[in-house]
Parts: structure tokens; sequence; C-alpha cells
């Protein structure tokens, strides 16, 4: 382990390789404890590079067993070797050939970097600089090579390999036991992309053609015995390669796409080429063990690593600061597909919940950073909700800013400029500005600006003159690093709405035909005339640019916004301004502020809009009726939070709208029994996502009812979205039945981690003083383990991110709790912890108490001795004062 202060990385350090590899030939000869690998690569010198440098190649945790220079012995004085690293120190100034061979111990990476076994299957993450504990190498993304890989193990251990590219020659080794095959990547690509698997594997295929007639097997390997639940995942990957070339015109260039499933996976999964590797929650589902959401995380996840083959493996990114050329905009594409397969305004509501739950909340912390950081001391932290979520978000508004045609244009440009090369974000939007012949150099300032812009509406209306005025106003406020903000070019889709819901022309001469104003200053006003009545702005409608609103509209305003606007973001957006207001009143008041009526007006409306909604849109109307998260409570109150006030208020809000719709709720759950066979479409979805959204108010409203409801659904459900949400409902009502409920399900799932995982979280996330002793003895589970990152996720994780009364206890258990789980996950797997580690990250937003508790703690983890990079740098960060 590196136990030195890490080095920080610039962005204004890159400077091109010294040497760049052409091909590498990879035999790699599978062995549980000792495989070897035998690397030979074609080594040049660098034009671009400084001539007579020395070859530095990176490696992590390797042994070295043997080195060769163009088939010559190296002598010992002509390199340095460690694990960390190979330098040969005056190679020739000629092309010339490196055979190195490395050993590496699968079984005892902890790590889940570079190659491990996952359940008994071998296989690789090497995304960011995992290639580098295979074996050593120019681990960086702008060093291309042509890869072939020969893969060899014992037949009955492995009798599926797989690997980049195309597959070619394969077969037995007679009188060995042991087989291999060899695979071919033609097309160029950086170390992190590189993948192998070797396992007992079952699969499901099916042929696919391409636009242009070429024949491709598409195929998802799984654990034997669990084929049909990757039927879905397979018919998500088929519409996504279709989607692809239909919106895009991207076609796919290998004769096979392979997806494996692993249990054991750091993250959601990996877009090595031609070999998606994917954490098996994301590629198993049936009806009976997967949910509706899990439906559609597969299919976003699936099309995600698929979409990477343009954005991000045809075109990679120069080095990690560009993470966001291919993260954002692989994100935005994930998204518009989604978007296309199921309901736009629903998916895009849901993208925003995400959004604002995770990006603004890291945006207004000491983890706040730029979309393109210029600095970072592990690169591993920096898969971001930022670098992710708001990277997509810059995208959407390039494409609104652009319309349509021009945004098409601007990729299919960037896609043959870049295409084969290590791009950067300024490649990304040259190609924008080329062919819309606009300057995009203010509008740039979205991937170097951190922090969250607070937009300010003043709106004034003069009957006399038929004349209606917004002033906005947008200010950035400080982030660590980032004292002064500058304006951020804003496309506001706006619109007017009459009170009573008839429609305003917006006679405006700023606002484009498409209603949308681009706002490039800190100040804007917009005039409308011809206005006959005093209207009602809708603003940043579809959340057409990322920042947070404050409007200086009243209740009955946002209300008539929520029965009569055109745009359905902003219905919901309205009805959640209005419950977010009364909300933080009730959390931070101390008296208990007089918000019943408020919140009766608010139920009511709900009321009358689901008449309409609960038939024409459910999965809408279930977005409707569901209130802010504490999480995002919690920030808009953004300092001296009481986590247990922000909980009551929100239990006390969700009982009120319970019992003033509760003949309405009780209506929707008739008219919602299921019927018939499950089906993961959005349409059947929606209807489960009301008919359990009922239950969780009529349950909130009366807990005995609920129990009963719960508990009768909880039996009689026939998928596990129904059966899930009785369960979630059922734990938050302390009695001997949820005991019953929660003792009989781990029992029915015993033989299913992904399910058990749910079971974890439900319990992780009872918003009870009981649950962090519940926690502790799940633990000793024997379906638990610290050595599978989603069981951890799964109970851990819940606790961090989804039991904000319990991870804040004002005595400080939840914080050191977590602590002591970091540091012990700290050596066996640093990733994960380090992820664990920053749901501390709003600690200066709790009240002093809370605090000071939770500062303790990071404290003692960053006093601790052999802290990894992941961890080290997170705590720094979380600590630091500017
Ligand atoms: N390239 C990433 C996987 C990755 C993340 C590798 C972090 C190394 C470090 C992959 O494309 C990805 O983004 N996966 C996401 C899921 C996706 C749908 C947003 C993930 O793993 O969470
Ligand atoms: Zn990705």
């Amino acid at each position: 382990m590196r136990t030195d202060t890490p080095t920080v990385i610039g962005l204004d350090d890159y400077r091109p390789s010294d040497h760049l590899a052409d091909t590498i030939h990879l035999d790699i000869l599978l062995h549980p404890t000792a495989t070897r690998i035998v690397a030979e690569t074609a080594f040049r010198p660098n034009p671009a590079g400084r001539p007579g440098a020395p070859l530095v190649l990176d490696g992590d945790e390797l042994r070295l067993c043997g080195i060769e220079l163009d088939g010559q012995p190296l002598p010992a004085e002509a390199f340095e070797a460690s694990p960390q690293g190979l330098t040969v120190l005056a190679p020739p100034q000629r092309p010339f050939r490196l055979r190195v061979v490395t050993e590496v111990d699968p079984t005892a990476n902890t790590k889940l970097m570079g190659l491990y076994r996952s359940g008994g299957i071998y296989c690789t993450q090497c995304e960011a600089d995992g290639f580098r504990r295979i074996t050593y190498a120019l681990d960086r993304p702008d060093v291309l090579s042509v890869y072939t890989t020969r893969i060899e193990a014992d037949e009955s251990e492995a009798p599926t390999l797989l690997g980049n590219g195309n597959p070619g020659e394969a077969g037995a080794i007679p009188g060995t036991g042991r087989h291999f095959a060899i695979w071919h990547d033609p097309f160029p690509k950086p170390g992190y992309l590189f993948a192998v698997v070797g396992g007992r594997l079952g699969k499901v295929s099916k042929p696919f053609t391409t636009m242009s007639g070429r024949p491709v097997e598409i195929a998802v390997h799984v654990e034997p015995g669990k084929e049909p639940r990757a039927e879905y995942a397979l018919d998500a990957l088929e519409r996504s390669m279709r989607w692809d070339e239909e919106v895009f015109a991207r076609e796919y260039d290998l004769d096979v796409f392979n997806v494996v499933a692993v249990s054991d996976f750091n993250m959601g999964a990996m877009e090595n080429k031609g070999l998606n590797i994917f954490n098996d929650k994301y590629v198993l589902a049936s009806p009976e063990t997967a949910t509706d959401s899990d439906y559609a995380n597969i299919e976003a996840v699936i099309a995600h690593e698929y979409f990477h083959n343009w954005t991000g493996n045809r075109i990679t990114c120069r080095d990690w600061f560009q993470l966001c050329l291919k993260e954002g905009l692989t994100v935005f594409r994930d998204q518009e597909f989604s978007s296309d397969q199921r309901s736009r305004a629903v998916h895009r509501i849901g993208e925003v919940r995400t959004l604002r739950a995770r990006q603004f909340t890291e945006d207004a912390g000491p983890l706040a950073h730029p979309v393109r950081p210029n600095q970072f001391r592990e690169i591993n932290n920096f898969y971001t909700a930022t670098v992710y979520e708001k990277g997509a978000e810059i995208v959407r508004m390039l494409k609104t800013l652009l319309g349509e045609a021009d945004f098409a244009a601007g990729m299919t440009r960037f896609f043959e400029t870049c295409d084969g090369t290590a791009a950067t974000v300024e490649d990304f939007l040259d190609a924008f500005a080329a062919v819309s012949g606009r300057d995009l150099s203010d509008f740039a300032r979205w991937y170097v600006q951190s922090g969250t812009p607070v937009v300010t509406v003043r709106t004034e209306y003069d009957p006399a003159q038929a004349r209606y005025r917004i002033d906005l106003t947008q200010e950035t406020p400080p982030t660590p690093g980032q004292a002064e903000k500058g304006p951020l070019v804003l496309p506001v889709a706006l619109g007017l709405v009459s009170p009573t819901g008839a429609a305003i022309a917006a006679d405006c001469a700023d606002l484009r035909p498409d209603g949308v104003h681009v706002m490039a200053g800190s100040r804007a006003s917009l005039i409308f005339e011809n206005v006959r009545e005093r209207p009602v702005p809708s603003l940043f409608r579809g959340f057409s640019a990322p920042v947070k609103l404050r409007l200086d509209l009243g209740d009955d305003d946002l209300l008539a916004l929520l029965e009569h606007d055109s745009d359905p973001f902003n219905r919901w957006q309205a009805a959640q301004m209005v419950a977010m207001r009364l909300l933080v009143g009730q959390a931070t008041s101390e008296s208990g502020t007089p918000v019943e009526a408020s919140l009766l007006r608010l139920a009511l409306a709900l009321g009358r809009v689901l008449v309409v909604e609960s038939e024409r849109d459910p999965a809408f109307a279930a977005l409707l009726l569901s209130l802010p998260s504490e999480t995002e409570i919690a920030q808009e109150i953004g300092s001296d939070v009481d986590p247990d006030a922000v909980h009551r208020a929100w239990l006390a809000a969700r009982g009120t709208i319970g019992t003033v719709l509760a003949a309405d709720l009780a209506a929707i759950r008739a008219a919602t029994e299921p019927d018939g066979a499950y089906s993961p479409d959005a349409a059947s979805a929606g209807r489960r996502a009301l008919r359990n959204v009922a239950l969780d108010l009529l349950a909130s409203a009366d807990p005995a009812f609920g129990e009963r409801e719960a508990d009768r659904q909880l039996a009689a459900a026939g998928n596990m979205t129904d059966r899930l949400a009785a369960l979630a409902v059922l734990s938050r009502i302390p009695g001997d039945t949820r005991e019953r409920a929660l003792a009989r399900f781990a029992e029915d799932f015993a033989g299913e981690p992904l399910v058990l995982d749910k079971w974890f979280g439900i319990q992780a996330a009872i918003p009870e003083p009981g649950t962090l002793d519940r926690i502790h003895g799940l633990t000793s589970h024997p379906a638990f383990s610290f050595t599978n990152p989603n069981r951890v996720r799964a109970l851990v994780g819940s606790l961090a991110l989804a039991n904000p009364t319990q991870f804040h206890r004002a005595d400080g258990a939840g914080y050191a709790f977590l602590a002591d789980i970091v540091l012990m996950l700290n050596g066996s797997n640093p990733q994960v912890a380090a992820r664990l580690l920053t749901a501390f990250s709003t600690w200066r937003t709790v009240e002093p108490g809370r605090r000071a508790n939770a500062e303790s703690q990071l404290k003692r983890i960053a006093r601790e001795q052999n802290l990894s990079p992941d961890v080290s740098d997170i705590v720094a960060r979380s600590l630091s004062e500017a």
C-alpha cells in the first residue's frame, strides 16, 4: 500500500507520453493464486515526447518474473523495477519490443481492481488505473494500442474464455487439461478498456444485424442456471444498439458483443471494448426477484455501457480530467434513450430528483469540484455526481442552446473528427462551434466553475400597460478553492400561464420562438407585451438549466401551475415548491409554524389533479404525490439542520396528505389492482408505482390500516415490486407483523443475494433508534459479507444515505459506526471505503452537537496510519476549511 501523501496531479501538467505502444500481445495463463502474464509490447519513441527519455511503465502490486528487450534478456543495470513501476533507463531511440513477465494472485485481490476472482470467475476491472495491476504499462488514456490476447486456463475451471475484440483461434492443449482462446481487437484502445474473463458461465445470445448489414452476435453471460434472468438485459442491449443507429447513426464495429455479469464489482458496470463487465444487479432480473426500478436500471446501465463504444472507446479521453467527455456525454445519451423507451416527463423528473439529491449536495459541500476538475490526488474519487449528472446537464443545455439540428450536426462532426483519438472537452465544444458558427467560450464556463447557480426571480405586472416583466439574477456561491464566480450561460425555457388555466401568448422580444431565453450575464429583464391578465411565470421548463430557483410566487400561483401548466415537469416542480416551503417552515420553527392551512390547500390541489392524472399517466401521478426527500429538505435548510426535526416534519406532512386524500387514495388502490401477468413495461410499472405510493400515504395517515393492508399485499404479491413496496411500508410500523414479515422474506429468498440486499437495505433504513443494533446484528447474517460491495452498500450504504435520522444520531453512534467500517475496508477495498466516506460530506450543515461528533470521527479516520490514497483524499477534503 502507498502510505506517503499522494501527489497532486494537475490538468496543466499534461504532457504527451515519451513513448507510444502500438501493439500489445498478452498471454494470460490463468491460475487461482499465481496467474502469469506475458506481455510483449511494440514501443517506439513518441515524436511529441522528450527524445532520449527513459521508458517509465506504471505498475501496482506487481511481481516481475522476467524481462527481455528485442529478444535479449535485459541486464539488471538497464532497468529498475518495483511492484509500483518499471523503468528501462536508456531504451533504444527506435521501435523496440519489450517482453515482460509478471505474476499476480487473483484470489488475494480484494480491491477488485486489475485481475480478480468473483465467485470463481476470473474477471478484470482496469478503469481508471487497474491495467497496471496486470502488467507494467503506459497506463494512461492517451496511449492507444492494438491488443491481441491469448487466454489459457484449466478447461474444467474456466470453460468460457473471453477477451476484447473478435474471437480467433481456440482449442484444447492436449494432455494438460488446459485450453486457450485468442482474441484480437483491431481498434486501438487505452489499457483501461482492456478486459478478460474466464469461468463457468451460461449465456443467452441472439444475432444482430447492423444498419449497414453486418452480422453481430450479442450475448449476455451469467452464472449457469440464471440464463432466463439475462433475457431482459439482452433485449435492452438489442434496443440500445438499434437506438444508437437511429438517433446518432452509430453502428457497432466488432463481430461480437459480450456482456458478463459478476457478483463482486466495485461499480455498476464497465464498458471494456466488446466485453462489458457488469455488476450482476444490473443484469439479472425476473418478476419474482427484481423490482420495476431494477428493470429500469438494467435498461439504463446496459445502454450506458453500450453507448460508450462510441463515446468513450472509439473516442476516448486524453487524460482523466476529461472524464466528463465520456461519462457526462454517455449519461446524456442513456437518459435520452430511457426517455424514448419510457415517459419522457416522468424520466426527466427522476433525473432531476437524483441530480438534486446527489449533485446539488456535492456542489454545496467540501467535495465540490468542477465538471472538469483541474487537479486530483486519486482519480477514483472523481467518478462523481458532478462529472456524471451535471456533465449530462451541460450536454443537454448545449442541445437546448443550439437546437436539434445544430446539435445533431455537432455530434456528427465530433464523431467524424475525433474518431480514433484521445480527445478533450475543447475538441467536443469545437465541433459544435464549427457547425453552428457560434462562439461557445462563455458556455464553456460550465465545465470549469463549480457550485450550483442560484437564480432569483422578481416579477411585476402592469395592468394599465398590459405589460409583464420578469427580472432574473444569477449568482453562484463560493466553493472550495473557488471564491469568485462568473455568470453562466443559462438557457431559460419559459412560458406564461393564466391563473385560471387559459393560455397566454408570450409576446416578448427576448424570447426565441421555441420559448427559450438565453441568459448570459448576471441579470436579465424580460418584458412581455399585450398581457391582458396577471400571469404566472413558468420558468426553466423541463429543468432547462441545473440551477436553484428562488421564485417570488405565492402558493396560489404555484398551485395554478400545478393545475394548468402545459409543462409537466413544472407542474410537478410547483407542487414540490409548495411542499418544500412548508416542510422547511415546519422543520425549522421552534414553536411549529401553522402550516396546516397551506398543507391542506396543497393536498386538495393534488386531489383535483389526481382525478385526471391517475388515469392519464399513473407514473406522473405517483411523482406528484411524492414529497421532497429528507435529504432535499436538509439541503434547502442548508445550515444547523436537525435531522430529527426534518423527519418529523416529513412524517407529519405525509400523514396529513394521506388523511385528506384517503378516499382518493383508496379509490386509486381499488382501480389499480394487479391484473394478469407481470410486465416490466413503463405503463404497468406506473400503475404499480401509483398504487404503492397510495399505500404508503394511507399508512402514514393510519398505521394500523397500513399494517393490515401492507401485510395483505405482501401475502398476495405476485412480483417483487409489490412485495418490496409492502415490506418497506411495514418496516416503518414497529411490531410483530413487521418482524414476522421480515423473517418470512429472508426465508423465502435465502438463496438470492440480490434480493437479500433489498432486505438488508430496508432494515438499514428504518428510522428508529434500534436500527444501529439491528445493522450490527445483520453483519453476522450468513448472507452478509464485507468482501462483497453490493452487500456492504445494501447494509452500510443504506444507513449512510437512506436513513438520515439514524446515521445522524445525536449521540454520534451512526458516525462512529460508519467510521469503523471505512477504516476496516480501507485496506481491503479502498474504493468502496472512500465512497461510503463521502456520506460525511454534509457534516458542516448539521447542528453543532452532531457537527462536533462527525468532525471527531473524520479526525479519527484522518489520524489513522496506512490510509489508502482513496480514503485519505476524501477525508482530507472533507475536513479542509476552504
Ligand atoms: N466507466 C464507468 C465504470 C467505472 C466507474 C470505472 C468508476 C471505474 C471507475 C461506467 O461506464 C459507468 O459509468 N458506470 C456507472 C453506471 C452508469 C449507468 C452511470 C457505474 O458503474 O456506476
Ligand atoms: Zn460510464
